[in-house]
């Protein structure tokens, strides 16, 4: 039985005191909840974020992290400093990191594996976009940003890591993809690393991500390989996040 997990990618939004509230919200309402909370702040928050939530039994995680354990790389932040503030978790290849920041299929498998290095845990996103939905590719799409991480550091760095699929076309565009056609690619994904491991594949939480809303929530939380969501948006606004967490329930 895997227990559901929903996470708050809050991208480049928030402030000391707009955070200090949401926080405060999320934390008062965490122990109501059966999933498993994570919100996911910019890298300078995170020290606040980790002294509201300390106790709560909400997550931290980041969401990007530097492939190089130190040195001389101005502005990137590793994955060990991100541990020294409390993160468990980190994200990986988010759609916004590949597309406006160029990050490659090999450069998100360096960083997850620097992730692993340093006890986080990944969460890989991948997606397709619209172009690529269309031209009958998504399968092919996914599959290849899953082998990339796959084939760098083995089925084994998969335990315990999550995979997010976030159809780029549905991300802070208010057109959610179906729980069917959601369904279909997590079938897929699990189904893709059963080939290699099918204990670790039974295990793993795919999140779904892409205009999570509270009114979707528990239609896409319902499907069998949905394994709660990441959460953009909608995870901004305390009530409606609360409400997606009650509703993986
Ligand atoms: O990582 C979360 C994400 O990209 C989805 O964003 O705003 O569509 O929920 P949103």
């Amino acid at each position: 039985m895997r227990r559901k997990l929903v996470a708050g990618n809050w991208k480049m939004h928030g402030s000391l005191s707009r955070n200090g509230e949401l926080l405060g919200q999320l934390a008062a309402h965490a122990g109501e909840m059966a999933c498993e909370m994570l919100v996911c702040p910019p890298f300078p928050y995170l020290a606040q974020a980790q002294l509201l939530l300390a106790g709560s039994g909400i997550g931290l995680g980041a969401q990007n992290l530097s492939e190089h354990p130190v040195g001389a790389f101005t502005g990137e932040v590793s994955a060990d400093m991100l541990a020294d503030f409390g993160c468990r978790h980190v994200l990986v290849g988010h759609s916004e990191r590949r597309s406006l920041f160029a990050e490659s299929d090999v450069l998100v498998a360096a960083k997850f594996e620097a992730a692993r290095r340093a006890g986080l845990v990944p969460v890989l996103c991948v997606g397709e976009t619209l172009a690529e939905r269309e031209a009958g590719l998504t399968g092919e799409v996914v599959s290849r940003q899953l082998l990339a991480v796959l084939q760098r550091t083995g089925v084994a760095a998969m335990r315990d890591a999550l995979v997010a699929y976030e159809p780029v076309w549905a991300i802070g565009t208010g057109r959610t993809a179906t729980p069917a056609q959601a369904q279909e690619v997590h079938a897929a994904i699990r189904s893709l690393v059963a080939g290699y491991d099918a204990d670790v594949a039974g295990g793993l939480r795919i999140l779904y991500g892409g205009s999570v809303k509270p009114q979707n929530a528990l239609e896409l939380f319902g499907q069998p390989d949905i394994d709660g969501g990441l959460i953009g948006g909608a995870a901004l606004v305390a009530e409606d996040f609360l409400a997606i967490c009650r509703a993986a329930n």
